[in-house]
C-alpha cells in the first residue's frame, strides 16, 4: 500500500509530542517550529509525572498532559488513553520523542502512517531500550539515528531518515549518546516537517521523500 503521510497546504499539521523524561528532542521540535512553518505542537504527553519535559512544554506555553502508565491495567488501555487525550487536542500526528513504552496496535491504526519515533542507533542494528550502550559493546565503529515511522514491531517501521556517528575510542556511553542527541536535534524537526507538509510517501518498508529531502531541507 502506498500512502501519503501528513498533509499538503499551508495550514500548520497539528500533532502530538509522547515523552518519558529530558524531552531534548522534544525542545528541538519547539525551537524548530516557527522556522519550519509546518506542525503545531498542540499537546505534550507524558507517561510519568515530574519529568523535566513537561517544564519544557510549560515553558513554551504548550498544553501538557500526564497519561501515568502506572496507573494503567495494559498496555491496549495505557494506549487507548494516550491516543484519546491526543485526539481531544486534535493531533493528526504522534511524534516518540524518548518515549519509552510500546504502543498497542489499536494505537498505531488510530494513526496509521502517522507515528514518528527517533532511536540512537542504525535500525536494524540495536534496537530497544539500550541502544547506545549496545552499540558500545559491540565494538561497532560507527553507529548513528534513525528516524522512522511506527509499526506493530518495536523500532522497526518505514525508515525517514538515517545519518551515522562514529564512535571515538574513548567514547563512554554518555559521550558517545550526547553527540548522537545532537544529530537527532536536526533530524527529528526536519521528519516531522516533511510528514506535516505531505511530503513523505510510505509504500510498505519505503519512505519516499517528496520535493525535498532532509539534506536539502532548509531550517
Ligand atoms: C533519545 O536519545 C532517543 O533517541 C531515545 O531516548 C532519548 C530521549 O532523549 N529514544 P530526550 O528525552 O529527548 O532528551
Amino acid at each position: 500500500m502506498t500512502t501519503t503521510s501528513g498533509a499538503s497546504g499551508s495550514s500548520r499539521i497539528p500533532i502530538a509530542v509522547l515523552i518519558s523524561g529530558n524531552g531534548s528532542n522534544l525542545q528541538s521540535l519547539v525551537d524548530a517550529q516557527e522556522a519550519l512553518e509546518s506542525y503545531e505542537i498542540v499537546v505534550v504527553i507524558s507517561d510519568r509525572p515530574d519529568v523535566q519535559g513537561l517544564d519544557r512544554a510549560h515553558d513554551a506555553d504548550i498544553a501538557s498532559e500526564v497519561v501515568d502508565w502506572n496507573l494503567f491495567e495494559s498496555r491496549v488501555s495505557f494506549s487507548d488513553a494516550i491516543c484519546d487525550v491526543a485526539e481531544r487536542h486534535g493531533a493528526r500526528g504522534l511524534v516518540l520523542a524518548g518515549f519509552m513504552r510500546i504502543l498497542s496496535s489499536n494505537a498505531i491504526n488510530r494513526f496509521t502512517d502517522a507515528i514518528i519515533n527517533v532511536h540512537p542507533s542504525l535500525l536494524p542494528a540495536f534496537p530497544g531500550a539500550h541502544a547506545v550502550e549496545n552499540a558500545l559493546a559491540y565494538g561497532v565503529a560507527t553507529t548513528g539515528i534513525t528516524v522512522h515511522f511506527v509499526d506493530e514491531q518495536v523500532d522497526h517501521g518505514p525508515i525517514i531518515s538515517q545519518e551515522s556517528v562514529m564512535v571515538r575510542p574513548d567514547d563512554d556511553a554518555a559521550s558517545l549518546h550526547s553527540r548522537i542527541q545532537h544529530v537527532e536535534h536536526r533530524l527529528l524537526p526536519l521528519a516531522v516537517a516533511a510528514f506535516a507538509q505531505g511530503n513523505l510517501t510510505v509504500d510498505g518498508r519505503h519512505v519516499r521523500w517528496g520535493t525535498s529531502t532532509p539534506e536539502t531541507e532548509k531550517r
